[in-house]
């Protein structure tokens, strides 16, 4: 049988006798199982060698499997999630007892989310249950935009990826948290601050990542190719490697003489975030030493671009 397809009702079957499947969202592709279902998750967890520390998201697809997960939830949280769900927004709400604690790792919030897919959506739609998903890669690696990516790496411990083409967004969901005080930031991603701080009417914090991380998603050490990867600005990396096989990854410029990608040639950030993680995938298998790559402008997706290029950067 075909390991890559668009079959819902396969999808469902599988999931239903507590299997794990690919599933396609705009940030990046995930692992899922059904989150109410132990068996299901530690399933996830072996497949991704993930510790088992690291929480994961839980997927919902109408209100009812949001009830299923949270006892409560503030007005303004309410308003967050009509407004932007579907979309690349988690947020993290007081957990039901129905929630495994395998699920949040024994911590009292889950994350949840809708992700905007009309392939994911169709599938929640004929399930009892949400799905958690974290990332289909191998813990550590660069998160797939691609099913081709699921399977390249997970293939043979995944019966099925269903296929919704290439991620639009292309970096995981934000991660947003309602404290007493104001708002919190965990992880930047595919929704901008600016978004978040306009809609809000406030600003936002953003978590400081050299603490100690409290989405492990945060880990300085993460998102990486197996090559080492160097960032900052190309012509000084360039310089820097002399001697040695480099190839650049940058927005729009290119260093003459020097192999490399452009992320987007017109500089549009939502084109460069959508190409980065296929960008690094790429170089990996290049024959050169070392990626120089530069940083992002900072501001809407070029920061969590920066955060991730951060964080798969080498330390030479
Ligand atoms: O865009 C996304 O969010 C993708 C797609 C598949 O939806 N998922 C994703 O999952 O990026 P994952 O597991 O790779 O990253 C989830 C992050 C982790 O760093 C995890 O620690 C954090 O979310 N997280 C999950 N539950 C949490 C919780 N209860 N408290 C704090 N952080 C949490
Ligand atoms: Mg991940």
């Amino acid at each position: 049988m075909e390991q890559l397809g668009k079959d819902i009702t396969r999808a469902k079957a599988i999931l239903d006798a507590n299997g794990v499947i690919g599933i396609p969202t705009e940030t990046v592709y995930g692992l899922a199982g059904n989150a109410f279902s132990p068996a299901a998750i530690t399933q996830i967890f072996g497949i991704k060698n993930r510790p088992f520390f690291d929480p994961l998201i839980v997927h919902v697809g109408h209100a009812k499997h949001l009830e299923m997960c949270t006892p409560h939830i503030s007005g303004q949280l309410q308003r967050c999630m009509e407004h932007f769900w579907p979309g690349p927004v988690t947020f993290l709400v007081n957990k039901s007892t129905q929630v495994p604690d395998l699920v949040t790792s024994g911590l009292p919030k889950v994350a949840v989310r809708m992700p905007n897919h009309s392939l994911t959506l169709a599938l929640l739609q004929t399930l009892d249950y949400p799905l958690a998903a974290p990332s289909a890669n191998p813990f550590g690696y660069i998160s797939p935009t691609q099913a081709q990516h699921v399977l390249d790496q997970l293939g043979n411990m995944v019966p099925y990826v269903l296929d919704g083409g290439p991620c639009q967004v292309g970096v995981e969901s934000t991660i947003l948290e309602e404290m007493e005080t104001g708002w919190k930031v965990l992880r930047l991603g595919g929704l901008t601050i600016e978004e978040v701080e306009e809609f809000l009417n406030q600003t936002v914090a953003i978590q400081d990542s050299s603490s100690r991380p409290a989405a492990p998603g945060m880990l300085d050490q993460h998102y990486s190719p197996r090559k080492p990867l160097w960032v900052g600005n190309v012509e000084e990396g360039v310089l820097l490697f002399a001697g040695k096989k480099v190839a650049t990854l940058t927005l729009q410029h290119q260093v003459q003489g020097v192999p490399g990608i452009t992320l987007s040639p017109s500089g549009n950030l939502n084109n460069a975030a959508s190409n980065l993680f296929q960008a690094m995938r790429e170089l990996d298998t290049w024959d050169v030493d070392v990626i120089v790559a530069e940083w992002m402008p900072d501001r809407e997706l070029g920061r969590p671009m920066n955060d991730r290029l951060k964080r798969a950067a080498h330390r030479f």
